[in-house]
């Protein structure tokens, strides 16, 4: 590109720019060849030979083979990045990807990992059933334990891992103080953002080095791809890199076009998904058939302290614990038109679940009870759709239960 290039100035970053506007700005470099306003998908496997390869000084910028470096996917990690106020990141084939690479390369044998029992259910499975065959420890802090995540650290701690809100049941933990926790015995703190979206909440700006995505969730926005993202911390972010370009969790160019549509649009879905779930979640708790309602800062005075401190918005997930168990949510869900009873979230669309049945399978029963997973709860990822017809969806399924 000459300096003359009179698009040149189009690519400058822009760090101060308001949200939306890196949003729809920073994925949208031009493309030079044709001048077209959406880049192209770098649809490719390989690429030829630059003529000054042998003199390059690094080669993790030559674009040689896409499983290493491509410029789609590069162009998703710059743009989630900008998003996240973080100075580097990488995009990976899903979010359980980016999360196994970080954990995996970032410890060693003899290592200790310390982890909040509010996770995901397959990074409950990570940590409970892989990482140990590596010889690193895991220590698990009870949600009730979380304000207390400093006496759960040794000195052997290297990486403290943690959700906020928790994954179904909402809980908000507070980040800066594992942080502290983390910077104190000379450890990282890696949080999985997936819930909160940078919309949200930035956890860089709250303290901590690593934020992971699973962008198949509000990140893409449109249930149409799988796909993990790592952001922060240089040095770590490059160790993951390095050990997903060798187990191969590289997320395909395709996915990375259709991730960085998605993102264009993200501050906007979420405004809408966090307004409709704050209002269902005041609506629903007047339902009798509902024993409660659960939505960040509704589970204490504690959880709506930090939430005000560290959230802008509550979010578009909210989980109904039913009346009448199992059996009530299964009828519950069976009765749903609008909302599709479907895994994950972040979609336009509303979906509803059974963490006991799909997220947390995994765990055993006392396991799931132990993190406030009852048998009666529902998760429902609020969609775009106009809020007053969800809650007759929701309001007419509950009669059923
Ligand atoms: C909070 C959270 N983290 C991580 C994951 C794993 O992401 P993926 O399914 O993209 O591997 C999920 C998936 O549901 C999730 O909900």
């Amino acid at each position: 590109m000459s300096k003359s290039d009179p698009r040149a100035h189009l690519r400058r970053p822009r760090p101060k720019e308001g949200f939306d506007t890196r949003a729809v700005r920073t994925g949208a470099a031009p493309d030079y060849n044709a001048g077209a306003v959406v880049p192209p998908i770098y649809q490719t496997s390989t690429f030829h030979f630059p003529t000054e390869l042998s003199e390059a000084r690094n080669l993790g910028e030559v674009h040689l083979y896409s499983r290493l470096l491509n410029p789609t996917t590069t162009l998703a990690a710059r743009s989630l990045s900008a998003l996240e106020g973080a100075s580097t990141g990488r995009v990976f084939a899903s979010g359980m990807g980016a999360l196994s690479c970080a954990v995996l390369s970032l410890l060693r044998s003899g290592d200790e990992v310390v982890a909040l029992e509010d996770l995901y259910g397959n990074t409950v499975t990570l940590l409970r059933d892989v990482v140990p065959k590596w010889g690193i420890r895991v220590t698990w802090v009870p949600p009730g334990d979380s304000h207390l995540v400093r006496e759960h650290t040794s000195g052997a701690t290297r990486l403290l891992l943690m959700e906020s809100p928790t994954n179904p049941t909402l809980r908000v933990h507070d980040i800066r103080a594992w942080a502290r926790a983390a910077h104190d015995v000379g450890a990282l703190l890696l949080v999985d953002n997936t819930f909160a979206t940078p919309v949200n909440q930035n956890p860089l700006a709250l303290g901590a080095d690593l934020v992971m995505h699973s962008a198949t969730k509000y990140l893409s926005g449109h249930s149409d791809l799988i796909a993990g993202a790592l952001v922060g911390n240089e040095n770590a972010v490059s160790t993951a890199t390095t050990l997903a370009d060798t187990l191969g969790a590289t997320l395909d160019p395709f996915a990375a076009f259709l991730l960085l549509r998605g993102m264009k649009t993200l501050g906007v879905r979420v405004r809408k998904q966090n307004e409709t779930a704050q209002y269902l979640s005041t609506r629903l708790s007047e339902e009798r058939r509902i024993e409660r309602v659960h939505y960040p800062g509704s589970f204490s005075t504690a959880d709506e302290r930090i939430a005000r401190a560290q959230m802008r918005g509550r979010g578009g997930m909210l989980s109904l614990s039913l009346k009448g168990g199992l059996r009530a949510a299964r009828a519950f869900l069976r009765e749903l038109r609008l909302i599709h009873p479907a895994s994950s979230l972040g979609g336009v669309e509303s979906l509803a679940s059974l963490p006991v049945e799909t997220s947390h399978r995994q765990l055993s029963r006392a396991e799931r009870l132990a993190r406030g997973i009852d048998d009666g709860l529902v998760r429902i990822s609020i969609g775009i759709e106009d809020r007053d017809d969800i809650l007759a969806d929701i309001q007419a399924a509950l009669r059923h239960t």
